[in-house]
């Protein structure tokens, strides 16, 4: 397809909402049983990697960045994620002390966005998570740099290699102190749902001093 082919590709792609609708009186009392609910759902129809969520963070002079990052905890607390604490949104995350987090599933025409700020998981739930990480995982992230510039995949590979070498004896490898989870504690929670002629669904439960609200945004 040439470029000026797929220019008119895209400006016909479209996908006519009918899936579903969201009502006040269908939501959950609370937004983690809301997103629970959605995230059991996305789940059983069978959505790829139904955890992913896009997390958009700034830094300290307000530039944004956004990546993909799977949810590996929900509970009235918060949404957890596990990362490098030396990575660039970590580093965005130290500044601001603030994160976005989207959940896009397409597949169902829903997305839940999940926004406020964000907390360091306690050691001890992040030793617990890395417990249950399969070995190949544990040693990665000794290995990686994340973020970091290197020179080749020979480095990364022989970092691997380095960290399988020093860990061999070792039946349990022990998380690096270099890495962990951040909770984002959120104020505002949407849940959107896509409706016919762009009046798509969006409720929100909002954070008021303390006091969750449900509000109806425009589409
Ligand atoms: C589906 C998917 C899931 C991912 N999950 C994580 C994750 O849970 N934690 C993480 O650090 N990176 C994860 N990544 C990689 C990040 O998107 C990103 O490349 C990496 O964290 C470096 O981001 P940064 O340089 O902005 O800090 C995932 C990527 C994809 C595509």
């Amino acid at each position: 397809m040439s470029e000026n082919e797929l220019a008119d590709e895209l400006r016909t792609m479209r996908v006519a909402y009918e899936l579903g609708s969201l009502e006040e009186s269908g939501l959950a009392a609370t937004w983690h049983e809301q997103l629970a609910r959605w995230l059991a759902e996305a789940t059983s129809v069978g959505l790829p990697e139904p955890n992913a969520m896009v997390l958009a963070t700034a830094d300290g002079h307000g530039r944004p960045a956004a990546r993909t990052v799977l949810c590996k905890g929900l509970d009235e607390r918060g949404v957890v994620f596990y990362t490098n604490y030396t990575s660039a949104k970590s580093r965005d995350l130290l500044a601001t002390g603030l994160a976005a987090a989207t959940f896009p599933w397409f597949g169902m025409q829903r997305q839940v966005h999940v926004r406020g700020p964000v907390t360091k998981v306690d050691p001890a739930e992040t030793a617990a998570y890395w417990a249950t990480r399969p070995r190949g995982s544990q040693l990665g992230a000794w290995a990686s740099p994340q973020s970091e510039t290197v020179t080749s995949r020979q480095e990364l590979d022989a970092r691997l290699a380095e960290v399988d070498r020093r860990f061999a004896s070792q039946e349990e490898i022990p998380p690096p102190p270099h890495w962990g989870g951040w909770r984002i504690e959120p104020q505002v929670v949407e849940f959107w749902q896509g409706r016919l002629n762009r009046m798509h669904d969006r409720l929100a439960y909002v954070r008021d001093y303390g006091d969750w609200r449900i509000r109806r945004l425009a589409p």
